[in-house]
């Protein structure tokens, strides 16, 4: 059985200021919704501030990218048992803006997962394709790439620990969602992927949506039946809007 569950991307947004807003604004929402149905991910530097205000709340937190490193002289990088020392349970691997924006690959996104389980965190991998990708007839090769390819370099253990986002890059930011529809194909060919390599991790694996999420169509989107949760930025930012998303992820319900 699969709960359906939402994470809030902040990406590189926030402030120490506008943050504690939104925090109090998320623990005094998140009264009747299930411990751990909703996680925050936020800048590295606000990480202290989410654990001081998250510890104890049923909502979790974690961190947007991590080194494939354990530690040593790799200047900027931040690592792993970093991210678990301020309590972090979550980190995104190979979000679509680090795949376009630093050249992200889908091994290095393996290689990042491995570094995360190594740890304890739980490796949120984001895949997707781009318009171009999706106008060519090209989605399910780039998506089933991109999850074989990271099979293949992080192995069934840390796909056991790992949480699937499915992101089209064309629906990033831009105010046009996937279709319900769309989206489920899309996560039901990514279980079938998952099902190749380990049959019985396919039925409970997370698939979660990412783009453009918005509360007024959180709800059909979570009715797919492969679709388990989100992975929601824009909307994560405010309070009530990203209460309302959670709240629709719950009502549907354990799939
Ligand atoms: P938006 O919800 O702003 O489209 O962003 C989606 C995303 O990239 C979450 O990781």
């Amino acid at each position: 059985m699969r709960s359906k569950f939402v994470a809030g991307n902040w990406k590189m947004n926030g402030s120490l200021a506008a943050n504690a807003a939104l925090l109090e604004a998320l623990v005094s929402g998140s009264h009747g919704l299930p411990a751990g149905a909703m996680a925050v991910l936020a800048p590295f530097p606000y990480l202290a501030q989410c654990e001081a205000r998250l510890s104890g709340s049923g909502i979790r937190w974690g961190a947007q990218d991590l080194s494939e490193h354990a530690s040593g002289a790799f200047t900027g990088e931040v690592a792993g048992s970093m991210l678990r020392e301020f309590g972090c349970s979550f980190v995104l691997v190979g979000h679509s803006e680090r795949r376009a924006m630093h050249g992200e690959s889908s091994e290095l996104v393996g290689r990042k997962a491995v570094a995360a389980h190594a740890v304890g965190l739980t490796p949120v991998v984001c895949v997707g394709e781009s318009l171009a990708e999706r106008e060519a007839g090209l989605t399910e090769s780039v998506v089933s790439s991109q999850i074989q390819v990271f099979l293949d370099v992080a192995g069934p253990a840390v796909l056991a620990a790992a949480v699937i986002a499915y992101e089209p890059v064309w629906a990033i930011g831009t105010g046009k969602t996937a279709s319900p529809e769309q989206a489920q194909e899309v996560h039901a060919l990514v279980r079938r992927v998952v099902a190749a390599v380990d049959a019985g991790r396919a039925s409970t694996i997370q698939i979660l949506y990412g783009g453009s999420v918005k509360g007024s169509n959180a709800a059909s989107l979570f009715a797919m039946p492969d679709v388990d949760g989100g992975l929601v930025g824009g909307a994560s930012l405010n309070g009530s809007e990203f209460l309302d998303i959670c709240r629709a992820a719950v009502a549907c319900g354990p799939t």
